[in-house]
């Protein structure tokens, strides 16, 4: 049975002590995009996450799985990773096949899109949990739970007539329980540990602000731009004093290409009443010293700048205009 080949590839299960990974929660989730545009036309891509941070890349256009981080192989000997990487290829092509056939049988019509979400949390000193969901155009589908298939809750009928088909083979429900049981944890194990310096890496956000454009008549949008900090979360607000401004828009947090984070928190307001607005931000990096960036230093900065500036072009201007007379002058002598 491939599977026992497997478990004697890997070995045991390696113990880990609490001080060696880092502390938090840190699951570890596969996430797979398929999309099937028509019964030809069909691209993949994967990418795999340990908490916020990027481990892995796997490129339609690739056969291999991309490492982002030096520990993305975690624990892993070439040859289990080699068996791995084997198997997910197997498992990629089967998938795109198996849902070209089911297409064929529900008659579901194109464009298709599937999303999977498995992987697992491993805690130390308690059971790991792990999970594998399937959505369907962007609804709940069907999830592994336990040792088969079933379908989600409120999920169209074909969901039932999808998990009666696949939980007839058994030998890939078990190849699925070892993966998520065993493997998984194992991986995630030693992904903590080899990354725990990256994964407890604290990096200070800078801040700045500026005014957007304005909300309408005698306003103004006060914009408070947060970048460059790790790990995400942050805590971001328009303060009046020592009050919260509770009418501050907090947007999405960015993603910046070196793996930190950004935010923009705006607060639209009477242009009359900015005088003792400031902007907070606390994070765990600044350890309890919060950012507090003043609108009226804030906001006057950038005016200041761009009278020094016209005031510096125009004395560069003058200075040449006097330099081209007095050599002209020269000149004629
Ligand atoms: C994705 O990969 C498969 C297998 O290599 C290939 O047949 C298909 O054409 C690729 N799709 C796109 C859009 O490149």
């Amino acid at each position: 049975m491939r599977c026992k080949l497997f478990l004697l590839l890997w070995g045991l299960p390696q113990v880990w002590g609490s001080s060696k990974v880092p502390q938090g929660n840190f699951p570890f989730r596969c996430l797979q995009s398929l999309s099937f545009a028509s019964s030809s036309w069909t691209r993949t891509d994967a990418s795999a996450w340990l908490g916020d941070l990027q481990t892995h890349s796997w490129s339609n256009d690739s056969e291999d799985i991309r490492f982002l981080q030096p520990w993305s192989q975690s624990n892993f000997s070439d040859p289990q990773w080699e068996e791995l990487q084997r198997l997910f290829r197997v498992y990629r092509s089967s998938l795109i096949r198996d849902i070209q056939d089911f297409i064929k049988i529900l008659h579901s019509t194109y464009p298709i899109e599937v999303q999977v979400s498995a992987g697992c949390e491993v805690q130390p000193g308690s059971a790991s949990e792990s999970f594998f969901h399937g959505a369907l155009q962007g609804k709940d589908f069907l999830s592994f739970q336990g040792t088969s298939w079933k379908p989600a809750p409120g999920a169209p009928l074909g969901a039932q007539v999808v998990s009666e088909v696949l939980n007839q083979d058994q030998g890939t429900l078990e190849i699925v329980q070892w993966l998520l049981n065993d493997i998984c944890p194992q991986f995630v194990g030693g992904l903590l540990e080899a990354g725990k310096s990256e994964l407890e890496k604290q990096v200070k956000p800078e801040a700045w602000l500026s005014s957007g454009p304005s909300p309408g008549p005698g306003r103004l949008l006060l914009v408070c731009h947060v970048s460059g900090f790790y790990p995400k979360p942050v805590w971001v607000m328009w303060m009046r004093g020592e009050q919260e401004q509770p009418d501050s828009q907090q947007g999405d947090i960015l993603p910046n290409s070196d793996g930190t984070w950004r935010l923009r928190v705006t607060l639209d307001v009477a242009a009359g009443e900015v005088a003792d607005l400031s902007c907070r931000v606390r994070h765990s990096s600044l350890g309890g010293q919060d950012i507090i960036l003043s609108w009226a230093d804030g906001g006057r900065t950038p005016v200041g700048l761009i009278v020094l500036a016209v005031l510096v072009t125009l004395g560069l201007i003058v200075g040449l205009i006097l330099w081209f007379k007095k050599r002209s002058f020269y000149q004629g002598l």
